[in-house]
């Protein structure tokens, strides 16, 4: 996830450029760049960190000119550095990118036989010089990178300018967002409407598959393969706050609703289907080394440590590897055991959590094998453990955690299959239908997140609650625990997430008429028993709400309020069921009015021990 920003008229675009990114600024932040034509060529100034650094080094090297182009960046391949910073540049064009290029190994190995030199590690380079090869053929700008986007798969939004055609900006979307602003004379392109807000009310975003070529005396959009498109712009009535958060009241709901994009974010080139495997170069572990371990060792805290005991669940159930996970303050408050035959999973959304990286250090110097799974690129703990899978869910904003986990989740789904098909104890047909079924999570996500009225009316008795009870077993476990957390974080309510076997060894003691009890209880083997734990609490006058699977017929007579959720692979429940505990504890939160996003007490990012 990154901002692009673009100007086309009269005016000195330099400063319209930084200003965008500066709203742009949530989408990514480890560098940023401006490329701006100054009436002779396309020159480019770029720098690594937020963006103060840009504009810093535009002190030292303006930027004069009235088309340009602009970026933050969000690293996803490639290290943020200044090399590695957009804009990127092939001859005459020079161009920014939002998204991941999923073919990117194989067309940076066909433009490299036809004697393409790279500068960058990044995905988007190779666009670039897609656009140039195809300008060379003598095409116009548009069909240029209309033609060079027919061999790119994958997530982008880019804008393109071109030293040779200095009058337009060429933009073009295919899952990224991407937005157009209509001036007087003037055009506007961003990621997102808070970018260019000041500048303009008119604003059109562009759906999937459309280009479209901005000038100052016009606008022309087209589909990918040249139909024409008549689609008029609207006026935005929000305020620059509430466009920042997308319409949404916080970032938090925001991004419980990016869950879906993120999901395919993370799946994005690493499904073989046609194999039923996982793509080995994208996970960060190699054939050997699954083959070789005898034992997968999670460390992790907080939600990402909830990750992990799915990560357990799927480890075992799937891979059939002995798995084990530990809190990381926790595993260096003790005297672990690991060695060479573990494989040690760090896992962290910030990448920094100082209790996870010296977690992995010792098991480091023990000698065993190591893996971050992380969300920020080059954070601590994947440069400390040498080899990473990125989550790719984009800049979090909200302290409490959300789309980092359920990305967490699907990194553990595909680490599993990978482990599980190279040790031969999963085939090729069951690893398929699992991967088969976690490509089509986004759709079912976006039905449960539809549930959101509904899951609001049931949120309003629940913010008087002094306490809750959250249960689960098996696979929902992981989920009741984060159930649990995330409604504690935001709503400063005791929430105790618990394995449902456990309520009669203690919690069951605290259940009364006062008493919320949520249920995680999908379609599963562990049914019929968290059922009969239901009933336990119910019989001591428990309120009962179920997250339950769509079409259940019992439950009705069992719990007070269901919500009822898709039916996915029994395996995948997670997904479907920690959704609407997210908006559950968002709406009680809400309702008391807290501050969701900046939680007392808490931070994003925790670098003490
Ligand atoms: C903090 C955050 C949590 C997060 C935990 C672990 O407490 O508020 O949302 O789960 O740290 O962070 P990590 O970045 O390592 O996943």
């Amino acid at each position: 996830m990154c901002g692009i920003v673009g100007y086309v008229g009269p005016q000195s675009c330099a400063d319209i450029l930084v200003d965008g990114l500066r709203r742009l600024e949530y989408r990514g932040y480890d560098s940023a760049g401006l490329a701006v034509y100054d009436g002779k060529k396309v020159d480019v100034v770029r720098a690594v960190g937020k963006l103060q650094n840009l504009v810093k080094a535009l002190k030292e090297h303006p930027l004069e000119g009235s088309l340009g182009i602009g970026h933050t960046r969000w690293a996803t391949h490639g290290r943020p550095t200044e090399v590695n910073a957009h804009p990127h540049v092939a001859g005459n064009i020079a161009l920014v990118h939002n998204g991941i290029i999923e073919n990117h190994i194989e067309l940076k190995r066909q433009l490299g036989e036809e004697g393409v030199k790279f500068v960058s590690d990044t995905d988007t380079e190779i666009v670039a010089h897609l656009i140039h090869r195809e300008t060379q053929g003598g095409h116009d700008l548009v069909t240029a990178v209309r033609r060079a986007l027919g061999f790119v798969h994958g997530a982008y939004a880019v804008a393109v300018i071109d030293q040779k055609q200095p009058d337009r900006i060429v933009v073009a979307k295919n899952a990224s967002p991407l937005v157009v602003g209509f001036g007087e004379g003037e055009m506007f392109c961003a990621s997102d409407i808070p970018a260019i807000l000041p500048y303009t009310k008119l604003m059109l975003p562009l759906e999937e598959g459309e280009i479209a070529v901005l000038s100052a005396t016009g606008f022309e959009l087209t589909t990918l393969d040249g139909k024409p498109v008549d689609r008029k712009p609207r006026v935005i009535t929000w305020n620059a706050s509430q466009a920042e958060k997308g319409g949404y009241k916080h970032f938090m709901l925001k991004e419980i609703h990016e869950q879906p994009r993120a999901i395919e974010d993370t799946l994005r080139g690493r499904v073989d289907l046609a194999a039923g495997d996982v793509v080995e170069s994208e996970i960060g572990v190699d054939a050997a080394t699954a083959q070789l371990i005898s034992r997968v060792y999670f460390i992790a805290c907080g939600t990402s440590h909830h990750a992990t005991l799915y990560g357990r669940f799927l480890m075992e159930s799937i891979a059939r590897v002995p798995a084990t996970t530990e809190l990381a303050s926790e595993f260096i408050g003790r005297e672990p055991v690991v060695g060479p035959n573990d494989l040690v999973v760090a896992v962290s959304q910030s990448g920094e959590t100082l209790d996870t990286l010296a977690a992995l250090k010792v098991a480091k110097e023990q000698g065993a094998r190591v893996l971050a799974i992380a969300n920020v690129i080059d954070s601590a703990i994947p440069r400390a453990a040498g080899s990473a899978f990125y989550t790719h869910a984009g800049p979090e904003i909200g302290v409490a955690s959300t789309k980092c986990f359920t990305t967490q989740l699907a990194a553990m789904v595909l680490l599993a299959v990978f482990i599980g098909r190279r040790r031969g104890s999963v085939d090729k047909d069951r690893a398929g239908a699992i991967l088969q079924a976690l490509v089509e999570l986004p759709h079912h996500m976006r039905t449960v997140l539809a549930l959101d009225d509904i899951i609001r009316d049931l949120a309003r008795p629940l913010s008087t609650a002094k306490s809750s009870l959250f249960l689960g077993r098996g696979v929902s476990y992981p989920v009741a625990a984060e159930g649990a957390l995330k409604l504690k974080e935001i709503s400063y309510i005791h929430a105790e997430g618990y394995a449902a076997g456990e309520m009669k060894h203690g919690p069951i003691a605290l259940i009364d008429a006062e008493m919320p009890v949520i249920a995680i209880m999908p379609d599963d083997k562990s049914y019929d028993k968290i059922a009969s734990n239901v009933q336990e609490a119910k019989a001591r006058e428990g309120r009962v709400l179920a997250i339950a699977t769509k079409g259940n017929a019992d439950i009705g007579g069992i719990a007070h309020n269901t919500i009822y959720v898709p039916r996915v692979d029994a395996t995948l429940s997670p997904f479907m069921t920690t959704l609407p505990l997210q908006l559950l504890s968002y709406y009680v939160a809400d309702f008391k009015g807290t501050d969701v996003d900046q939680p007392r007490n808490l931070a994003k990012t925790v670098t003490v021990e």
